[in-house]
């Protein structure tokens, strides 16, 4: 029998793990520079949660969730995106008693029975924050700036950001109205699922992507003039504000999200790489949603972004690739002695440099370029190479694997300080 990693999930090999963590160290570098704390949440919640927040009308509830029920016949889904578990725990330990604004980050698996394709899968991984707690405009306009930290920390250059205001619930309900009427007669050439998307969730319609929809709803009049004053003045502030902290972006009245929860402010951003119907990550206010959820009336905000999105992207941007490769090498010696009477040596010095350091070598005496192509296998950072010429003058040749190059060291100067061998060039003696 033949195993394989289930459909739309991948391993994460060694080779590759460098990059996430470089990713992962840089998100929460700049969390912490934002003053965001971490939290940590189970990665399966009552089902029940995902319904009552995510939207019963949403594609991830009706298609997407891998839910089960647990001996006790009781229904839990794993966490198809992290919002809803934070909202879960901020109202289940009354985090408001702690601070007014709780600026929460979180990172881990997210599951969704998407169909599988470049920077689509079933297992995904995000990096996301909530900012819960105010309604004020400049949080909206720092916590986008923020993430487009992240993604520039993480080497992606080439973004743009997409804005909307979806505006609340008075908004809705006129917008609803304006694309009822806007489809009119022509109800009955929307797809099934779009006739029923104008009677529930009339938003949706524009999220569909089947192409006569498209076609259809192509001239419809932008949200925007629809919004309620309380809501315009909010989306023009934001807009100042990402103005002030120097962020770009272009209004787009299509950008609905694909969650029912949000409020005013939505958001994503893309990366010419993955095309436009992918979006890096996105997010948006969600101002009733902690209510709905039985918390306190809080209004909030905040994002998540796909890693494999993001790699695929960084990796076409090259930077981080680029640097996760140089990271890649880990601190250590590969010991090449060349030629059999020089194992016995070169075991001796290996003991003495293992009491500080990792030191690799070759039972079996092989050629140089055999014993170098090893060392670069292991991705260790330094060789050393030792010759017949170097044991008889008690020396010995430290070469530095990621820069090419080599310095001669007293072996006695090598095992008092493998550290500093290790750390820099080292001196010629
Ligand atoms: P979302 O737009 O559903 O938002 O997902 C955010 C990001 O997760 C996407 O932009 C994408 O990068 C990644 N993602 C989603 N589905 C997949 C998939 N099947 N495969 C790979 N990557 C995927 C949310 O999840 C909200 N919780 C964001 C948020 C936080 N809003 C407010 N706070």
């Amino acid at each position: 029998m033949k195993y394989s990693a289930p459909r739309g999930t991948q391993d994460i090999l060694p080779a590759d793990s460098a990059a996430w963590q470089a990713l992962e160290a840089a998100s929460r570098a700049v969390f912490e520079r934002y003053g965001y704390r971490e939290i940590r949440t189970p990665i399966f919640e009552q089902k029940e949660l995902f319904l009552r927040s995510v939207g019963e009308q949403t594609d991830i509830v009706q298609k997407e969730m891998y839910t089960f029920t647990d001996r006790k016949a009781r229904e839990f889904a794993l966490r198809p995106e992290g919002t809803a578990s934070v909202i879960r725990a901020y109202i289940e330990n009354r985090l408001w008693t702690e601070r007014p604004l709780q600026k929460l980050y979180y990172l881990g698996p997210m599951f969704r029975y998407d169909r599988p394709q470049k920077g689509r899968y079933r297992q995904f991984h995000q990096i996301g924050c909530e900012a819960v707690g105010s309604l004020n405009p400049l949080v909206d306009a720092e916590v986008i700036a923020l993430m487009g930290d992240i993604l520039r920390a993480a080497g992606v250059s080439r973004l743009s950001l997409h804005l909307n205001s979806l505006g609340d619930a008075e908004t809705r309900a006129a917008y609803g109205e304006v694309l009822r009427g806007y489809f009119g007669a022509r109800r009955e050439e929307l797809c099934s699922d779009c006739q029923a998307r104008l009677e529930l969730n009339p938003l949706r319609v524009l999220d569909c992507k089947v192409e006569s929809c498209q076609k259809l709803s192509a001239g419809i009049p932008p949200i925007e003039d629809s919004l309620s004053p309380d809501s315009r003045a909010h989306y023009e502030a934001v807009q100042r504000w990402l103005t002030v902290l120097g962020v770009d972006f272009v209004k787009d009245p299509r950008l609905v999200r694909g969650l029912d929860y949000y409020t005013r402010t939505a958001f994503e951003y893309h990366h010419g790489e993955l095309g436009s119907s992918v979006a890096l990550g996105g997010g948006g206010r969600y101002d009733r949603l902690i209510a709905e959820c039985g918390g306190p009336d809080t209004p909030s905000i905040g994002f998540s972004l796909g890693e494999e999105r993001v790699l695929l992207a960084a990796a076409q941007d090259s930077q981080l690739a680029a640097q996760a490769a140089a990271e890649a090498r880990t601190p250590g010696f590969y010991l090449v002695y060349l030629g059999d009477t020089l194992l016995e040596p070169a075991v001796r010095l290996a003991r003495q440099l293992r009491n500080s350091v990792r030191v690799e070598l070759d039972p079996e005496p092989r050629s140089l370029k055999a014993q170098m192509r090893q060392a670069d296998n292991l991705k260790l950072s330094h060789a050393l190479i030792l010759g017949e010429s170097e044991q008889a003058a008690g020396r010995i040749v430290v070469k530095d694997l990621a820069g090419g190059t080599q310095v001669t060291l007293e072996q006695s100067a090598l095992t008092a300080d493998p550290l500093g061998a290790l750390a820099g060039p080292g001196r010629d003696g």
